[in-house]
């Protein structure tokens, strides 16, 4: 995929607070003791795109909702904050939040699809989360200018559709022009581009990265592909099982990873056949890994310590904590350098 080349998005150093500070957030199933995510702390600064990237089932979506207080029944935060422009979310009332969300914080989804009502007109809903709501020109006249904001031809006729005679590509634009019509301070995108082809997905990009940088939106990024990563954000923060296992700027995490989760995770996306010809993979799986209560939750599958044997009663008996290696850099591992970059790995 041909992505928009890696530009850095933040200027001279923002000495604000961070826009979006979440402490200690722990997401539980309802009535089991069982918590899928573990006590995340996760910053995103003004106009800085941070993405979330960890395999499938690390607790990527249910962060997401979490942080939109949107989590579906069966799942609740037990504990944490989440704080919005300083603006405390956990326990804030739903009419509330109703507010905050569209107009501070707006969300965009993977399937576009199952956002939108079919038997509602595209201009109804893009005009969901302006102030000035209702059937005036004025707002019909906005919504037509975020349908070609997007790059929807035809704007006048899409926004009189029925959002089931859009295409996929079509109907990922409308809901980032319903997304951007409040126009949030932070967007929260898990997965925006996954169901769209390359072209579509390439064109999503750019619109996402245009309006980042005209307005200083803050994204939280939710992607599998680490080339997104890499063109995209910031600085990204990597989870496995429920927590966050390394963060730090871009391009140190993907140049010189030091979690093995991490450069596991990168090597797998490299696709480049190992020496016997098979493509690289993660050996064993990670659905056991959120019933592991003691010790680092990555140590069945971890090569560093099955490598280095001195390693595996510390890795085994306590879960490392996340400890700064400076300049933003953070990891989740008992080994040092020298056994994470040695011959082992
Ligand atoms: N409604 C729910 N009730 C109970 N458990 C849930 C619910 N939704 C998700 N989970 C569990 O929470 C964990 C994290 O799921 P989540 O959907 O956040 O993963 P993800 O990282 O987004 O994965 P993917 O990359 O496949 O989208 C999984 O173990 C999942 O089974
Ligand atoms: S703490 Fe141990 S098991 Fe966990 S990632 Fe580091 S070396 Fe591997
Ligand atoms: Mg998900």
């Amino acid at each position: 995929m041909t992505l928009p080349t890696s530009v850095p998005t933040q200027g001279a150093k923002d000495t604000r607070a961070p826009l979006l500070e979440v402490r200690n957030l722990k997401v539980g199933i309802t009535g089991r003791n069982k918590e899928v995510v573990r006590g995340l702390d996760l910053t995103v600064g003004h106009g800085e795109v941070v993405a979330l990237v960890g395999e499938s089932g690390s607790g990527k979506s249910v962060t997401a909702l979490a942080l939109s207080q949107l989590l579906p029944p069966g799942l609740e935060i037990t504990e944490g904050s989440v704080r919005m422009g300083g603006r405390e979310l956990v326990g804030t009332s739903e009419k509330d939040l109703t507010g905050i969300r569209g107009r501070d914080l707006s969300m965009l989804f993977q399937q576009p699809q199952t956002m939108l009502d079919p038997t509602s007109r595209v201009h109804v809903q893009v005009a969901e989360p302006l102030a000035s709501k209702g059937s005036g020109r004025a707002t019909f006249a906005r919504v037509v200018d975020l349908l070609r904001g997007v790059g929807i031809p035809d704007p006048e006729a899409r926004a009189r559709a029925f959002s089931h005679e859009l295409s996929g590509g079509m109907a990922q634009r409308v809901m980032m022009a319903a997304a951007m019509a409040g126009e949030p301070r932070l967007l929260i995108a898990d997965e925006p581009t996954t169901a769209l082809d390359v072209t579509v997905q390439a064109q999503i990009l750019r619109l996402l990265r245009d309006e980042q940088r005209k307005r200083d939106l803050s994204i939280l990024l939710i992607t599998h592909d680490l080339s997104i990563v890499s063109a995209f954000s910031d600085r990204v923060c990597v989870m496995y099982a429920g927590r966050i296992v390394e963060e730090g700027p871009t391009p140190q995490i993907m140049k010189h990873p030091a979690h093995p989760y991490t450069r596991a995770l990168i090597r797998c996306s490299l696709l480049e056949p190992e020496a016997n010809g098979a493509l690289p993979s993660i050996p064993g799986s990670s659905s056991r890994a959120l019933s592991i209560l003691e010790g680092c939750r990555f140590a069945p599958r971890c090569h560093v310590m099955a490598a280095a044997p001195d390693l595996e009663s510390a890795c085994c008996a306590t879960e490392p904590a996340l400890e700064s290696k400076g300049q933003g850099w953070r990891t989740r591992c008992h080994a040092t350098d020298a056994q994470t970059h040695g011959d082992a790995a």
